[in-house]
């Protein structure tokens, strides 16, 4: 993206180009060409070419992300719940098994890697960037700094990460990474303050205009946690405040956003309502948001899984995909798509083939929901259970 706002020749679908119009000779709303073909400008800079290219393979019909980024301490975690230790050797067999599985790129069009993984091999030296891109698997990279505490706030945070971001993320397009991803979190039992709002969507929009300028397609994420007791209505209510926002300031940004991915929450009930809601619930309230708050010039929605359990979470995803939408809605799941891997593999070698075929029983699920054709049977009963964490950081 070039400082210097100028306008390109540029229409990757048809290779035509309007260029300024006077209004009167712009198509009228009742000829309205799809988003595809339309060809308008697009604010020009060294990689708008190559964003646009990237962010239409990974928002690919039938496939999603594998979101494989946990930081060191939260990989632990996944380590540890089944009794292997945190060393570098059992991140490095663990992130081998998911990013070697065989036939993954069918279902997943991109994974996002935590920096140990970017420049990291396979035990047969092989790198773990060229295991993904043989299976047309594009490479990400989380560039956050992860979350502390935001002063003069109602006890919520703000994501770090700014400093020095521009010379991070040449270096990881120069490695093999051609999306990132920032994550940021709203709180809504801590109110979300209006303070924590516009902090976390300056913070993505910063961040999606660096990324853009390095080659890397931004994935925005401001994770609406599912911690708290309040309805559904709520939920609706601070997801269209907080996109609201984030829109606004990525435009303020001058970012492209036909070379950005979202990753939104879906909009739930919090965790600790009285009440579920059903599928069909959640997925008219998250459509709902979406259409009121995000251009369909964006290409693909990814959401977040959140702690819901893996069933309900394709459930949720096959629900939204009963008609088109404007954009490809998919998703850019981490516990979702992992813990019956997890609990399949126990960190046992000979277990190895047996996890990466459950993982490509989670993917392919999702993939079908993508297309909305999944019809949630034969899940197991591992697949069904909630993954919840109070204040789970990432
Ligand atoms: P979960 O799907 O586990 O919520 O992870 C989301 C995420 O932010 C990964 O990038």
């Amino acid at each position: 993206m070039a400082s210097s706002a100028t306008f390109a020749k540029l229409d990757a679908a048809s290779s035509t180009w309007i260029g300024r119009q006077s209004l009167s000779s712009r198509p009228q709303p009742s000829s309205r060409l799809a988003p595809s073909r339309v060809s308008l400008p697009i604010r020009a800079g060294h990689y708008t070419d190559e964003l646009l290219k990237t962010a239409k393979t990974i928002a690919s019909p039938g496939r999603g992300i594998l979101a494989v980024d946990e930081s060191n301490a939260t990989c632990g975690k996944r380590l540890d719940s089944i009794g292997l230790g945190n060393t570098e050797t059992n991140r490095q067999a663990y992130r081998q098994l998911l990013l070697t599985t065989p036939g993954l790129g069918e279902y997943i069009s991109g994974a996002i890697l935590f920096e140990e993984t970017l420049y990291q091999s396979t035990t047969d030296g092989k790198k773990m960037v060229d295991c993904l891109v043989e299976q047309n698997i594009v490479p990400g990279i989380k560039v956050d700094k992860g979350l502390v505490p935001l002063p003069g706030s109602n006890n919520e945070s703000w994501c770090q990460g700014l400093d020095g971001l521009a010379s991070r993320t040449s270096e990881y397009y120069k490695q093999g990474a051609r999306f990132a991803k920032w994550r940021t979190v709203v709180s809504i039992p801590c109110g979300p303050s209006a303070l924590a709002v516009k902090e976390a969507a300056w913070g993505l929009a910063r961040y999606a205009a660096i990324s853009q300028d390095s080659g890397l397609v931004p994935i925005v994420e401001p994770e609406i946690l599912l911690d708290g007791d309040h309805g559904i209505e709520r939920t609706l209510e601070v997801a269209e405040k907080v996109w609201s926002e984030v829109i606004f300031y990525l435009a303020e940004n001058n970012v492209v956003f036909e070379g950005i991915l979202l990753k939104p929450s879906m909009v739930t009930p919090g965790a600790e309502h009285k009440e579920r809601a059903s599928s069909e619930t959640i997925a008219n309230h998250t459509l709902t948001m979406l259409r009121r708050r995000i251009p369909p010039a964006v290409p693909g929605i990814m959401f977040l899984s959140g702690g819901q359990s893996e069933v309900e979470a394709t459930l949720n995803l096959n629900a939204m995909n009963q008609s088109p939408n404007p954009w490809h809605v998919s998703f850019s799941y981490a516990r979702a798509l992992q813990n019956s891997v997890l609990k399949t593999w126990k960190g046992q070698p000979e277990n190895v083939e047996a996890a990466q075929k459950a993982l490509l029983v989670r993917a392919k699920a999702n993939s079908l929901a993508q297309l909305g054709k999944y019809t949630g049977e034969d899940e197991s009963a591992e697949a069904k259970k909630g993954m919840f964490v109070k204040g789970y950081t990432y």
